[in-house]
């Protein structure tokens, strides 16, 4: 997989004009700038408020591209007018779960609801069926109180198949944590 690389140049389904493409070694600011945006947020990823520095993304997305190149993960990043506006990932485990995959997805605040998560499904599940040697099983966990993303991932063939109760700190509240698999081939 070359790096850089646009899979996608064109409209939504909602009509905004994105392009999308995988990341090179060039994006560790526009990717750390992301991150620490979305992360004061506290919107339903990971992130609740913590920062992440220049060199540690840098060296998390180095091992991005490694794992690219070995056929081990697929990650696309959205643009709107050469501004980062989403990033999605399909990581690959290793040994007994190399046959399964972790899902992620985020999309910028302001630039939500306007199909770039459907596009973005879309495509990277395609990517993962494409490169990811031996998959079979995708896997994503979601806070329980994200109806949007719940409502996403049914779309797309996710069912959920277990839940731990108060398992995810929302904004510091405990929520339930969900997850959800689909089997491809
Ligand atoms: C969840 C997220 C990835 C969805 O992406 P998106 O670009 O906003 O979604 P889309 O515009 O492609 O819409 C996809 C589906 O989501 C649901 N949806 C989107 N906006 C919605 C809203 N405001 N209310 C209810 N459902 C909504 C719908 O089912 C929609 O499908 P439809 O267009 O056929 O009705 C995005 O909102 C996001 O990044 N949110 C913050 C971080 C997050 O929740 N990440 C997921 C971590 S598990």
């Amino acid at each position: 997989m070359s790096k850089g690389l646009v899979v996608f140049n064109g409209k939504t389904e909602k009509g905004l004009d994105i392009l999308v493409r995988y990341p090179n070694s060039d994006d560790g600011q526009i990717l750390c700038d992301y991150i620490n945006t979305l992360s004061k947020e506290k919107t339903f990823i990971l992130f609740q408020g913590e920062q992440v520095k220049l060199d540690e993304e840098q060296k998390y997305l180095e091992l991005q591209l490694k794992n690219i190149e070995r056929n081990k993960s697929v990650l696309l990043l959205a643009f709107y007018n050469n501004s980062l506006i989403g990033v999605t990932s399909i990581e690959g485990k290793d040994k007994a779960e190399k046959h399964i995959a972790s899902f992620g997805i985020s999309i910028a605040q302001g630039f939500r609801a306007k199909g770039v998560g459907k596009l973005f499904m879309d495509l990277i599940i395609k990517e993962a069926e494409q490169n990811l040697k031996g998959l079979k099983i995708i896997l994503l966990s979601v806070f329980g109180d994200n109806e949007v993303a719940k409502s996403l991932y049914n779309k797309f063939g996710f069912q959920e198949f277990g839940s731990l109760p108060g398992g995810i700190l929302h904004a510091g509240k405990p929520v339930d944590h969900i997850y959800m698999y689909k089997k491809v081939d």
